[in-house]
């Protein structure tokens, strides 16, 4: 029996390099491996205002990524969250179990909420509850993301404990996986802060489907340093950000790298990371426009993942309802 991979990307913003980093190209190595399910999860994308026609655009989009991006749907669930309607039932159940206290304490949530913590929506608050939904139906095993969503598994283990230990063994304690490099991608920029998929400014972000003009321009405007030497020190927040970007598309070791640029400038580095990226886009993009060119296929592939994902969904569903009294 193979382990259960389950993960999912939010349909909202742009996918940006560090979405392919830290979660989707982690998602296609190991697809061989594992028993994998890929969520696109609209039901998280509303905890914050969204545009109805763009919600419905940016999931097509997103599937035309996940696609793209290697995700063979014969070898893996993929489908949108809204679809199976047992992650909204679950989410409601756990909600019942969670403690104010632990949604209180989620660094994500503190940080979307900012200084607005009395006007956002409860759905931004309860957002973890759904996750832990996502994650526990599916009986999984791993979950492959960036770092910033460690936290958010680690909630998951510890309400699927709460539960198993008032009802019984229920649901399987999953376990979070966050690469060694490239699991929290910084802004160009600001490279103190987290490249992020809603942030449009120019410059700031990689964005999965940028021009190639874009993709030198924002490279060749990265922040670095006064340093001159070109080596991981993750002390130096906006070169180390680009090395790690170098390895992450080229698949060289820190040693090679390091040795390849011993003695050359930033000027040329960034040059040579910008041709990297823009080769390996152009690869990405072209299988990601061949595919959008027919949105029925790409709607049925995901009615099909639907139609998989809720038969397993809806097993795992009836179970904890039965066991808590319902119905
Ligand atoms: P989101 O953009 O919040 O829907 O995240 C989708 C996936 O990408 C999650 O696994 C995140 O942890 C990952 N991710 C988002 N931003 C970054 C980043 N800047 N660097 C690395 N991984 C990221
Ligand atoms: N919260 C995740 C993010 O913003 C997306 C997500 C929702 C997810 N449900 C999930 C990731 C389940 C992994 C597993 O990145």
């Amino acid at each position: 029996m193979k382990k259960r991979v389950f993960s999912g990307i939010q349909p909202s913003g742009n996918l940006h390099i560090g979405n392919f980093l830290g979660a989707l190209k982690n998602w296609v190595a190991s697809q061989d491996q594992f028993d994998n399910v890929f969520c696109i999860v609209d039901l998280h994308a509303i905890t914050v205002p969204q545009d109805p026609k763009i919600l419905r655009q940016k999931i097509r989009e997103v599937a035309g990524i996940y696609f793209a991006a290697g995700i063979d749907p014969k070898k893996s669930i993929v489908f949108v969250q809204s679809a199976v309607s047992a992650h909204a039932e679950l989410a409601w159940i756990l909600n019942c179990f969670t403690p104010m206290g632990w949604l209180g304490r989620m660094t994500q949530f503190k940080e979307k909420s900012g200084s607005q913590k009395e006007n956002v929506s409860a759905g931004l608050f309860d957002y973890p509850a759904l996750m832990a939904a996502d994650i526990l139906l599916y009986d999984t095993d791993e979950v492959p993301v960036g770092e910033d969503q460690k936290q958010h598994v680690e909630f998951t283990r510890d309400i699927a404990g709460r539960f198993n230990s008032i009802y019984g063994e229920t649901f399987k304690l999953p376990k979070p996986v966050i690469p060694h490099s490239g699991a929290r991608v910084m802004d160009l920029i600001e490279p103190a802060k987290k490249m992020s998929k809603s942030d449009d400014r120019t410059g700031h972000t990689l964005n999965l489907l940028s021009s190639k003009d874009e993709i030198r321009s924002a490279i060749m405007g990265a922040t670095t340093d006064s340093l001159k030497q070109i080596v991981f020190d993750p002390k130096r927040a906006g070169i180390y950000n680009l090395l790690e970007i170098y390895e992450g598309v080229t698949g060289l070791s820190r040693t090679e790298i390091e040795l390849k640029f011993a003695g050359i400038g930033y000027g040329e580095f960034k040059k040579e990371l910008a041709e990297k990226v823009v080769e390996f886009l152009e690869a990405f993009q072209s299988q990601y426009q061949e595919l959008v060119k027919d949105p029925q296929h790409i709607d049925s592939l995901l009615a099909d993942g639907a139609n998989q994902a809720l038969v397993l969904a809806e097993k795992k569903l009836s179970e904890v309802k039965s066991k808590v009294g319902l119905g």
